[in-house]
């Protein structure tokens, strides 16, 4: 199983989501993250930060740090970024030897993490990087509950130069996974046109439920918010705070 979307299809990314405005999402996390934090500093953690769509924003008002798995993304991201940091790790395993006031995993990547240990030790890893009183904010993929299997989608993009339809009918691997191929075909000017079909993506399917209990299994208090929904995303956030006074 290979995931392109994030390495060799990379630079399509941020085409993918061209509708998606992150501006406003990030400005919903903030007023949400300025309500329940009791940590005052301004250090901020995006886990799975991608092409660094949402850091662009949070960099504006806190010291951010991005972290994700495919260097990629990465590189993207730091053209994009101003004074983030940005670093190759896995969010299950990652210890940067120190704390922040927020830790964020947004838009659904979360789902990456495949089975209830991975999620239990991944939260723990994003609860021992918060400092008392920080907040943890996470946007969950799509629930069991919400997952419709055999639904068609589309995707598309165009501009002059590039011309981009991404097809998936969406389906289960298990119960609890689901199986994303995704279909492309891109058009390029002054190449010839490329079909790939070995895109897969395979998500797991959390009940908000789930990632709370995760959150509290690692000493937080966790609740969910509803924030205007985005396009292509949850309107709720789990959202964990670290109790002050402890470590
Ligand atoms: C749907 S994208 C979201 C990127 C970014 N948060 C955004 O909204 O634009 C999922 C991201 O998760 C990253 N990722 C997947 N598994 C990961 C892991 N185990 N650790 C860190 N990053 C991971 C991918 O490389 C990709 O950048």
């Amino acid at each position: 199983m290979s995931t392109l979307l994030y390495s060799q299809l990379a630079r399509y990314y941020d085409r993918m989501y061209a509708a998606k405005d992150y501006r406003s999402e990030a400005a919903d996390q903030i007023r949400l993250i300025e309500k329940v934090r009791r940590s005052p500093g301004r250090e901020l953690l995006v886990v799975a930060c991608g092409t660094g769509r949402y850091l662009e924003h949070f960099e504006k008002r806190f010291r951010c740090t991005g972290l994700d798995l495919n260097p990629p993304m990465l590189r993207i991201a730091r053209r994009r970024v101003k004074s983030s940091r940005l670093v190759v790790g896995d969010m299950s395993t990652f210890d940067l030897g120190r704390q922040f006031d927020i830790v964020a995993c947004l838009n659904g990547s979360i789902g990456y993490l495949h089975g209830a240990r991975t999620l239990r030790q991944a939260v723990k890893r994003f609860a021992d990087h918060l400092k008392p009183g920080g907040v943890l904010v996470i946007s969950p993929f799509v629930s069991p509950e919400e997952f419709v299997v055999g639904r068609p989608l589309l995707h598309t993009y165009e501009d002059a130069d590039v011309k981009i339809a991404r097809a998936v009918v969406s389906r289960l691997k298990n119960r609890n996974v689901a199986l994303l191929r995704f279909h492309w075909l891109i058009a390029e000017r002054n190449r010839p046109v490329v079909h790939v079909d070995d895109d897969v993506h395979e998500l797991a399917l959390y009940s908000h439920e789930a990632l709370l209990e995760a959150m509290r299994r690692a000493g937080l208090a966790a609740r969910r918010a509803r924030v205007p929904a985005p396009v292509r995303g949850s309107p709720w956030l789990c959202l964990g705070t670290k109790p002050l006074g402890r470590p």
